[in-house]
């Protein structure tokens, strides 16, 4: 796996902090060049030169909000013209939900949760495979959430959303098995991340999350990264339409 990346493309979408910027530095720390995508351009602008000052890999940041299919089609054609293709796509961009009883939600949070964590990833997939399909083939990791696999009580809207990314990614990689792209979904567990500190905020600490993993720690965002970088490697080469959940154990029991 060491030298496989090294002068292909990854596009990291949801790349300015916790799992997605993880990723960017495990992509290019294998050579691959990466174009990043997310909300933030301080964010966004600092780890593009932290990538091209670190002369493993180019690295390139485009502004982009997942919701709008035209800045998605923009992305997606800024990747293609900066790099010449995309080899990898990690579409990684979300939110959390409000914490709370599914009777307490509000339409407008509804539509928050879901057009950044469903359609988003619908969108980039959508413009993802026109590409590849295209250029031959590619692989492309999703992001779930343990909360996509087993139901998590106070956070409803937000795992229907996972769990749809679940059904989603599914039914991609059927359509798009013999056309050598391969789609497959992580589902990490708790992370340490600025989403999670704000999901649960007031609510439960981190300690008490941790408490709850059977491993008894949260998870770095590069141990969900590792997992991505492998999904997209030739090592899960027969690997398709799978969930890899990444979550110490959380959701065995
Ligand atoms: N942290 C956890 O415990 C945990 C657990 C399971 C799954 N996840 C999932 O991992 C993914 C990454 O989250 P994280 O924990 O690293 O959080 P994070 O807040 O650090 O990163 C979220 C990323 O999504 C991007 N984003 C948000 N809204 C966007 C929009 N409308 N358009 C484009 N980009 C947008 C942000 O710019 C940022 O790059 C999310 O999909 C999240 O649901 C996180």
């Amino acid at each position: 796996m060491s030298d496989e990346f090294a002068g292909k493309s990854a596009l990291i979408v949801g790349g300015t902090s916790g799992i997605g910027e993880a990723a960017v530095d495990g992509f290019a720390d294998k050579g691959c060049n990466v174009v990043l995508a997310g909300l933030e351009p301080d964010l966004g602008q600092r780890i593009e030169q932290r990538i091209n000052e670190g002369g493993k890999a180019r690295a390139c940041f485009v502004q982009t909000d997942v919701r709008d299919e035209a800045q998605v089609m923009r992305l997606v054609e800024r990747a293609a013209e900066t790099f010449g293709r995309i080899h990898f796509a990690f579409n990684n961009a979300g939110v959390e939900g409000p914490y709370g009883p599914i009777h307490d939600i509000s339409a407008a949070d509804f539509d928050r949760v879901i057009g950044v964590n469903l359609k988003g990833v619908w969108l980039c997939l959508k413009h993802e495979l026109r590409h590849m399909l295209e250029r031959g083939g590619g692989a492309i990791v999703n992001t779930s959430s343990s909360a996509g696999v087993v139901s998590i009580p106070q956070v409803g809207v937000y795992s229907a959303s996972k769990h749809a990314i679940i059904g989603l990614s599914k039914a991609a990689a059927l359509e798009n098995a013999r056309a050598n792209i391969r789609i497959n979904v992580v589902a990490p567990g708790p992370v340490r991340t600025g989403l999670l500190s704000r999901m649960v905020a007031g609510q439960v600490d981190l300690d008490t999350i941790a408490e709850s993993v059977p491993v008894g720690r949260i998870s770095e965002p590069a141990e969900i990264a590792a997992a991505v970088i492998w999904l997209c490697s030739s090592s899960a080469s027969f690997i398709t339409g799978h969930t890899l959940v990444v979550d110490g154990g959380l959701t065995v029991a």
